[in-house]
């Protein structure tokens, strides 16, 4: 496909509305000659409609195939239109939330997962997914947590890495999102301001997209919210200077859901016209939802203030990309029902759904209840989430019919058991309904076990979906202390999309298992990790708070000329400053014990390593995984380092008394940070290392850069 030549044929109309991406519903053209519905709200023409490029919020292949059809019909230039879809975490075979997904540190499982998510969405003919969303979040009352791996740097970006490899390993194209620092909203409230110093923005927030950018990803999406005053798909620092002259990224850029024309709204931009001519000197090619490029760029051509040629480029990587997803080729890239059918949610796929459960659930607190025994006779499952499949937002084609409950799984691990169910309360935010409350304490009083599920309905955390307080409804806190009270042989099982303040009923629950949303077969996953059929290894990768007062909290927060040890000091007059559960913390059914670590040189030359090892054994009775972490800190530095920050991490196996010695090779890489010079770079001086099983560590090591 010559592309130029193909570029060179195309009006200036064609060549903007192949840069326009609009929903499915608008695309339908009908006999009459006039618009209608969703696109004349648009105030697109039909000439435009026709030859738009790409499209989104689509259905499955049916309808691909339909919309393919007409407007290849309609379309002088015959380009075929690329399909995108949000599948962040599976497409029908849903997998756990991203931020359930960070706890696994297995970053082989994120890209076995991603793989299926694409080879699922292929049936549907979905060719680019909005994913990965790498958004670091120190702020669990925004409700995008869930979408994204947590609040560590070094993390996410091995997390990016592997849901871009994942995604684009069958050949579909990934799209990192949201560029840049969406995560870091003020007060937790989506699309809000951020505002961060150019050391923080580079030291933590773009390294998950740069890596995504060096691991190729096709795409990126520019995010809703300004950043130190400029609104991302305008910002030419952020995209021309940063993601493509330094980064080196030459595919294609979209902004996010109408961003280009909420320039407007956000007042950094008077007209449509400043939105076009901001969005196109920052090197955004694709507009998603609204409709600057189509209307204005013409007008901005003509008056010299935009080349012809800067179109040209965006259309450009646009059409390479169709060309290299191969829709040239074959416009409907394969997809049909009979695949979507037939290819997914295989047998194979829902075992990799279940292990990926099982993995990233993390158990919190364990007073001698769990692994409840199997020989049970009667189960009390209680709670307003019990029946339901916690898919999680962004779930595709997820669906409560091909999905497992919890009251489902645990049938399933117990077939000859009494099992039953009573709801307690319903999953309203605010509820303060108590009336189901006795039913259910009566049912705990007449089983064995009683599993309660308690938390956040999966509408409740997601786009738009902020929270100011972060504790459980009154009726959950009222059912939690009645069914405790009728039976202490109680675990309880959370599902929530972010961390929640549960610093006031962490006394009253016996175990506490953190289940995040756990996708399609999250009921089996759980209930074989409650009943012992596997053993819990996850991490917590973000920081619960003991209250919303402390938010933000994290773990890698800059030292203060006070620490909070005593009056006049960096404290809470109050409370702790310590959280809840800090980063990297998780129990498992057996224990671990890990050595004080030691390293193999003092000094370490430029270019050179040093090697940091521990020694960790299994002292408990059965097999088990634990995540082994590696914390740095710089000691001393030209600009103040934070307290520690994860440079490593191992997921090991061992058995029952079994021992192993886990080494990190620390290189001059892991030692950089944004410095004076604005560059990264490690300064010679002393470092202190720690190898530990969370983010509370103890003894360190110490060696110089030279
Ligand atoms: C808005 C969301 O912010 C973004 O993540 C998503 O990809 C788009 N809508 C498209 O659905």
């Amino acid at each position: 496909m010559d592309i130029e030549k193909l570029i060179a044929k195309m009006t200036l109309e064609q060549k903007l509305a192949q840069l326009s991406q609009y929903n499915a519903v608008c695309l339908h053209l009908g006999a009459s000659e006039d618009v209608t519905g969703p696109a004349k709200e648009l105030s697109l023409t039909r000439e435009q409609v026709a030859s738009v490029g790409s499209t989104l919020n689509f259905k499955d292949a049916a309808q691909m195939r339909e919309i393919q059809d007409e407007h290849l019909q309609n379309d002088p230039n015959k380009i075929p239109m690329l399909f995108m879809m949000d599948v962040v975490h599976g497409y029908k075979t849903i997998y756990p939330i991203p931020l359930a997904m960070g706890c696994s540190f297995d970053t082989k499982l994120m890209e076995d997962c991603c793989d299926m998510a694409a080879k699922e969405m292929a049936t549907g003919g979905v060719s680019v997914t909005f994913g990965p969303m790498v958004d670091l979040v120190r702020d669990p009352r925004w409700g995008r947590c869930m979408e994204t791996t947590g609040e560590d740097t070094f993390l996410n970006c091995e997390m990016s890495k592997a849901q871009v490899r994942g995604f684009q390993k069958s050949g579909k194209a990934a799209c990192v999102k949201h560029y840049a620092a969406y995560g870091q909203a003020e007060a937790g409230r989506d699309y809000n301001t951020t505002d961060i110093s150019e050391r923080t923005l580079r030291d933590y927030y773009l390294p998950a997209y740069k890596a995504a950018v060096d691991e190729g990803v096709e795409m990126v999406m520019t995010s809703f919210n300004i950043l130190n005053g400029i609104p991302s798909s305008g910002n030419k620092w952020l995209v021309k200077n940063v993601l493509r002259d330094e980064w080196g990224f030459d595919g294609v850029v979209i902004s996010d859901y109408m961003a280009f024309e909420e320039m407007r709204v956000h007042g950094y931009c008077a007209t449509i016209e400043d939105c076009a001519k901001r969005a196109i000197d920052a090197t955004s090619d694709v507009e998603m939802m609204s409709s600057c490029y189509l209307q204005k760029i013409p007008e901005l051509i003509e008056k010299g203030e935009v080349s012809i040629e800067q179109i040209d480029k965006a259309v450009y990587r646009f059409l390479k990309l169709k060309e290299k997803l191969g829709t040239f080729k074959d416009p409907y890239l394969g997809a049909s029902t009979e695949k979507e059918e037939s290819e997914c949610l295989t047998k194979e796929y829902r075992a990799l759904a279940r292990k990926a459960a099982e993995k990233s659930a993390v158990l919190l607190k364990n007073d001698n209840v769990l692994p409840f025994d199997k020989n049970v006779k009667k189960v009390a499952v209680i709670g307003p989430y019990a029946e339901m499949v916690m898919l999680g937002e962004w779930a595709c084609h997820g669906s409560q019919a091909t999905g497992v409950s919890l009251f489902q799984g645990v049938k399933n691990v117990l077939p000859n058991a009494q099992i039953e169910y009573a709801q307690g309360c319903s999953h309203a935010v605010n509820e303060t309904d108590c009336s189901m409350v006795e039913d259910a304490a009566r049912l705990a009083k007449t089983s064995d076990i009683v599993i309660l599920t308690l938390g956040e309905h999966f509408n409740q955390s997601g786009e738009g979906r902020s929270r100011a307080e972060l504790r459980l409804s009154q009726a959950q806190k009222t059912l939690l202390k009645e069914v405790v009270k009728a039976n202490k042989n109680t675990a309880v099982v959370l599902f929530n999309g972010r961390p929640l303040v549960l610093t006031d009923v962490l006394d009253d629950m016996p175990a506490l298992v953190e289940a995040w949303q756990p996708g399609t077969e999250g009921g089996n996953a759980i209930a074989r990790l409650l009943f012992g059929e596997v053993n819990f290894s996850g991490k917590l990768t973000m920081t619960f708070p003991l209250s919303e007062g402390q938010i933000p909290i994290y773990y890698n927060n800059y030292r203060t000329g006070r620490p909070p040890y005593q009056s006049y000091s960096s404290w809470y007059q109050d409370m702790s400053t310590n959280p809840l559960f800090e980063f990297g913390y998780g129990l498992s059914y057996t224990q671990f014990a890990i050595s004080e670590p030691t390293i193999d040189r003092e000094r370490m030359e430029r270019g050179k390593k040093v090697k940091v090892s521990a020694e960790v054994e299994n002292t408990g009775e059965r097999a088990g995984e634990v995540v082994v972490q590696m914390y740095i800190c710089d000691e001393h530095a030209s600009l103040t380092r934070p307290m520690k920050e994860l440079k490593g991490y191992e997921k090991i196996a061992l058995n029952a008394g079994e021992k192993r010695t886990v080494t990190f090779e620390i290189d001059e890489k892991a030692l950089e940070f944004w410095s004076e010079n604005n560059k990264f770079e490690a300064e010679s001086g002393w470092f202190k290392v720690w190898v530990a099983l969370s983010s509370n560590v103890k003894t360190p090591v110490r060696f110089k850069l030279d």
